[in-house]
């Protein structure tokens, strides 16, 4: 196997060292070394480019065309060599790092481990440890690409999944819903985002206990959104989270339209595996964007008749606006109690949604602490609710590596926001006749992440679980 090797190296001497070690390396083609942390990421997204996943026409794919192994100085700048190791590490999945330092300590190698190197070799350098390192590294990375599929279907760098999580009203547990996913994404080892695109009124803030100057206003105007401008809007949460907050002067949410939404989505999805999307529960042409634009977009309800109409009303909104169809929509049922009429199949019926499998318990004693110190992270392990969500991220897949969604071909692509859109979704048009057809044959199971196929028609009959006098579906019902 040829090793196609890339260092960043800014040290002329120690960049000679290195490569006249790499070149004595059976089956090595060492490129030129490149000086700092930008020349190595544009060398990366060059070689990516190139290679135009288009295997068919002759030419390599993406991730064939990337060196199996990059190997970065510790004193390469000016990003500091664990966050360019961190980089490279989420946007070309595929290239096996090894970290050259003169601290090969138990500390930094767990260090440079966490932030996504296969390989750590000590200064001064040895011939035997730099081979043994560099052929591992390259091992690794062609593992990766057959299980990528030969790189032939693989993207040049990670398209993390994207997740909108809308309420139906206000208050029904969308931000509650939101974090939790979060945060179980994250505890699975995901790198996550958490937007806070509710943005007159988000509280993501508030529940994680964060005070953070900067929002994605920041991001708004911005044409080309590069790595350094993105983390100095995205707030490093201590739970790992990264978290992109709605501004503190809520007029200031109008600087985010559906164009910038999609570019500052865009540049998230390239960073992080899981990006997760507190919509509240007003439509705006920003989160109209993330919801068309989502891989699932969740609709949060309780199971109460005003909650279930607006959900009906959100989701026929999303179709007169071909925002999202009903049948890709899914609807998460919190603060569900066994006694209650409206029972998940009801809420599958009156909304034509797939309702997922896992609902959420009401169970305001064991929140109350926590949402009063503004601490969601602090809840405790057994509670049913985070029990509950921890449950609801692994049906939606929130808990998998990137190679295993991707495996299962999960990623749509959605077409952009319309004028006719944009204009309808400023003007507020909440109201008028529905287009949904009908009602779903009760609750379906999966992810939500859609069957990308078209409007079938009416279903089957209605497995409702039984309409009572609050039937949720009545007044909207068409005949
Ligand atoms: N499963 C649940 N059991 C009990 N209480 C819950 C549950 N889910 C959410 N809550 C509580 O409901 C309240 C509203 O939750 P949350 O802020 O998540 O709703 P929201 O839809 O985001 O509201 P808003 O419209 O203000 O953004 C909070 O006090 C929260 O603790
Ligand atoms: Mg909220």
């Amino acid at each position: 196997m040829t090793i196609r090797i890339l260092s960043a190296i800014g040290d002329p001497d120690a960049a000679r060292a290195v490569s006249s070690l790499l070149h004595q390396l059976p089956d090595a083609e060492p490129a030129p070394a490149v000086a700092d942390s930008a020349a190595l990421l544009d060398a990366l997204a060059r070689a990516a480019a190139q290679g135009d996943g288009t295997p068919s026409a002759g030419g390599p794919s993406a991730v064939e065309a990337l060196p199996e192994v990059v190997v970065v100085h510790e004193r390469i700048g000016p990003a500091p060599a664990l966050e360019l190791i961190r980089e490279v590490a989420l946007r070309f999945p595929a290239v096996g790092v090894v970290l050259i330092t003169a601290d090969a300590g138990p500390a930094l190698f767990s260090a440079a481990m966490d932030a996504g190197a296969r390989g750590v070799v000590g200064l001064p350098l040895g011939y035997e440890e730099l081979a043994a390192r560099v052929q591992a590294a390259a091992q690794w990375a062609a593992g990766v690409r057959v299980h990528l599929g030969g790189g032939a279907e693989a993207a040049p760098g990670p398209a993390g999944t994207l997740v909108t999580v809308t309420g139906a009203k206000g208050g029904v547990g969308t931000t509650v819903t939101a974090v939790h996913l979060a945060l179980a994404a994250r505890a699975a080892g995901r790198s996550v985002a958490l937007v806070d695109l509710d943005l007159q009124s988000g509280d993501v803030a508030s529940y994680l206990d964060v005070q953070f100057r900067r929002s994605i206003v920041d991001l708004a105007g911005i044409q080309d959104i590069s790595v350094r401008v993105l983390q100095d809007a995205v707030h490093d949460h201590h739970t790992g989270l990264g978290l992109l907050l709605a501004p503190e002067e809520g007029e200031r949410g109008e600087e985010v339209d559906d164009r910038a939404a999609r570019q500052i989505l865009g540049a998230l999805r390239s960073r992080y595996e899981v990006v997760l999307v507190d919509c509240g529960s007003q439509m705006q042409s920003a989160n109209a964007a993330a919801v068309e634009l989502a891989e699932t977009a969740l609709l949060v309800t309780t199971p109460d008749v005003v909650a279930v109409r607006a959900a009906k009303r959100q989701v026929r909104l999303w179709d007169r606006l071909q925002i999202r169809k009903a049948e890709d929509t899914t609807t998460v049922v919190n603060r569900l109690t066994r006694n209650t009429e409206i029972q998940p199949p009801l809420v599958a019926k009156a909304t034509g949604t797939q309702v997922a499998r896992t609902h959420v318990p009401a169970a305001f004693k064991e929140l109350q602490p926590c949402v009063d110190a503004g601490r969601m992270q602090d809840l405790d392990n057994r509670s049913t609710v985070k029990q509950a969500l921890c449950a609801l991220a692994a049906e939606l897949a929130l808990v998998e590596s990137p190679a295993a969604r991707q495996g299962r071909g999960s990623h749509r692509a959605r077409p952009t926001l319309t004028g006719r859109k944009r204009k309808a979704i400023a003007a507020g048009a909440a109201s008028g006749p529905g287009t949904v057809p009908g009602p779903v044959s009760g609750p379906a199971s999966g992810s939500g992440s859609g069957s990308g196929g078209r409007f079938a028609g009416r279903r089957g009959p209605a497995a409702t679980g039984g309409t009572g006098p609050f039937d949720p579906a009545g007044p909207y019902e068409e005949g």
